[in-house]
């Protein structure tokens, strides 16, 4: 095992520990044993993901001694992050007597470490939950900070808890077999905490896209450790201060917005990693015509987001309409007014409540290309 980074997320008595490194998924059984939780647990994984990590975790739990360990194995992608997969959920925990000490552990993307924690908040109102994260997206975001949920057909992530996991291990070493359209997806959220928190990271960033030319990204395993523990780094310091999103949270939806909007006008062709892309584009004409970033701010951000094979630029067959019907129903609407993060500079955004339709309609046809 490589060096490890601990960070802390700091809620009182619902703190935990976030640990980054190379090779460390063997080690988790040696860490949960050290703990007083009870000694069942389910892993809930994907067939992909159990063949390349599920079957050696478990393995190694069986090794440690004295685990009851359950591998639960489904097809989960976005389109079954449902309640009726978590009441698969549910089904599985229930026959085999998980109790109030038992605890699931999520290994994979986004989608899964989503489901399992709001099957992990439900269940027995609530039993542990630990975040064993595999794709880019997931080790910079959605692993840390508790929000979990599922879709329903009116909407995406509509149904959901905030609920903590005790434990966050990312292995960086799982990403060597992750595609590279999915790397792309998470480094669109690793843009996203350069323009919102970290100029010297959307610089660093600016500098490798530069290097890339034309080929895909490729990152060395440091660096992206280095990436990870910067972003994780911004997300603990922002969810300690604001758990329920009451305030400085918001800012993390910086590209969300229109990004949640157009997943579901695509029918999910973008990716959450295109349509964050896209979002903080828009975002950012919104702010170019408001006067608070300047056309060359604006640019720098496309050229990054571009050179990562990222879109910047939307197609014609999207309606800007169907667009803004979702958006109008985006949870993060309050009191029906869509609110906006909009970078102020590099390195930092504020949120924003009156945009009106027009302005979102302008920066949409700038990003569909009719302008500008
Ligand atoms: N809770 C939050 O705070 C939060 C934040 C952002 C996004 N999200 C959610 O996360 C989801 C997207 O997550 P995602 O981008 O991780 O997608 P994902 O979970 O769908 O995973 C993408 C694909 O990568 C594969 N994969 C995962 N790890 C791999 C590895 N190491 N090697 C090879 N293949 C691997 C998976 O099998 C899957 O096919 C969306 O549902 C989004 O709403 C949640």
């Amino acid at each position: 095992m490589g060096k490890l980074t601990k960070l802390t997320v700091s809620l009182g008595d619902r703190s935990y520990p976030i640990y980054i490194g190379s090779d460390l998924l063997l080690d988790i059984p040696k860490y949960l044993s050290s703990t007083d939780i009870g000694k069942k647990l389910m892993i809930l994984t994907n067939p992909l993901l159990k063949k390349l990590y599920g079957q050696a975790l478990l393995n190694a739990f069986e090794s440690q001694g004295g685990w009851a360990v359950q591998l639960l194995s489904l097809p989960l992608e976005e389109k079954n992050k449902d309640l009726r997969t978590v009441e698969m959920i549910y089904e599985q925990l229930a026959k085999n007597n998980f109790d109030r000490s038992s605890s699931i552990l999520a290994l994979g993307g986004g989608v899964i470490g989503d489901v399992a924690g709001y099957a992990a908040a439900a269940y027995l109102r609530g039993i542990n939950f630990f975040q064993v994260p595999t794709t880019l997206l997931a080790q910079v975001d959605s692993s840390v900070g508790g929000k979990t949920g599922v879709n329903i057909p009116e909407g995406k992530n509509l149904v959901g808890a905030f609920y903590q996991p005790k434990a966050v291990f990312i292995d960086v070493s799982t990403l060597n077999t992750l595609p590279v359209r999915e790397l792309r997806c998470g480094l669109a959220e690793v843009v996203k905490y350069g323009v919102i928190r970290d100029k010297p990271l959307f610089e660093l960033l600016e500098k490798k896209a530069e290097d890339l030319y034309d080929s895909p990204p490729a990152f060395k395993e440091f660096e992206l450790k280095d990436m990870i523990v910067r972003c994780c780094g911004i997300k603990a310091a922002i969810v300690s201060k604001d758990e329920k999103e009451k305030g400085v949270r918001a800012i993390l939806n910086y590209g969300h917005t229109v990004g949640h909007a157009l997943e579901k006008a695509s029918k999910h062709a973008y990716t959450h990693g295109d349509a964050v892309s896209l979002g903080m584009m828009a975002a950012a004409y919104i702010a170019e015509e408001m006067r608070l970033i300047t056309k060359e701010t604006v640019n720098r951000q496309r050229e990054v987001l571009k050179n990562f094979g990222l879109p910047v630029r939307l197609p014609r067959n999207i309606s800007l309409k169907t667009i803004l019907t979702y958006m109008r129903r985006d949870k993060k609407i309050k009191d029906g007014v869509v609110r906006f993060v909009l970078p102020v500079r590099l390195g930092n955004v504020k949120i924003f409540a009156k945009i009106n339709n027009a302005q979102i309609t302008t920066a949409l046809k700038r990003l569909s290309g009719e302008k500008g």
